[in-house]
């Protein structure tokens, strides 16, 4: 694997159901940073009508779009860019299967399992695939340029050389310390 693609990015929501109830906002918080995720970019908004549709375009003429809509609208959701090494797919199996009785029965520890409530509030959000992650950042993080992350900021990521920011939970890279002189290698 290059160096250009040893970390992944991927796009996380915690859905209006976890920003409205503090502790499970707090465990998947923990879960992430337990996890060894780096939070790139953090915003909580309430995420507008506009962007839900082409957030969810897959999903226009399912039984349950119109359900979907409203309730990621209904409330502020807290969104995330999250790197580590397989991020994607490290992200997806932490969340549990989409519906809740099925992730209650096959993966009760997962956060869906643990948190969702319905097959709609249903906790939380992973891109599925980097052209997932790469289009659904580029909706919900209009001004940050994937390629140039890739050129500038992945490796104080890896090389760890963050500050973080508990408060805000994001990763701030901390240019003041010397990169250092292998960090090419990977461990
Ligand atoms: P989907 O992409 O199938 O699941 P995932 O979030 O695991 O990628 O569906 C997107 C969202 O649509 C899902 O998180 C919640 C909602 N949804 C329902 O409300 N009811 C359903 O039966 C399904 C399949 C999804
Ligand atoms: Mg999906």
């Amino acid at each position: 694997m290059t160096l250009q693609s040893y970390l992944q990015l991927t796009l996380a929501i915690l859905k209006p159901d976890v920003v409205k109830s503090p502790f499970v906002l707090k465990e998947i918080r923990k879960l992430i940073i337990d996890n060894d995720f780096k939070i790139v970019r953090t915003r909580r908004t309430i995420i507008g009508d506009d962007e839900a549709q082409e957030f969810y375009k897959e999903h226009k003429n399912k039984f349950y779009f119109n359900r979907l809509l409203t309730f990621i609208c209904s409330g502020p959701s807290d969104i995330y860019i999250l790197t580590s090494r397989n991020a994607i797919t490290k992200w997806r199996n932490l969340l549990g299967p989409t519906k809740v009785y099925q992730a209650q029965y096959s993966a009760p520890n997962s956060i869906r399992g643990k948190f969702g409530l319905s097959d709609t509030k249903n906790a939380v959000h992973g891109s599925d695939s980097v052209e997932s992650a790469n289009r659904e950042i580029a909706i919900l993080f209009k001004d940050f340029n994937i390629k140039k992350w890739y050129e500038n900021d992945e490796v104080y990521f890896q090389s760890k050389k963050l500050i973080f920011d508990p408060h805000l939970f994001i990763h701030l890279i901390d240019k003041d310390l010397d990169m250092p002189k292998n960090y090419g290698v990977l461990n």
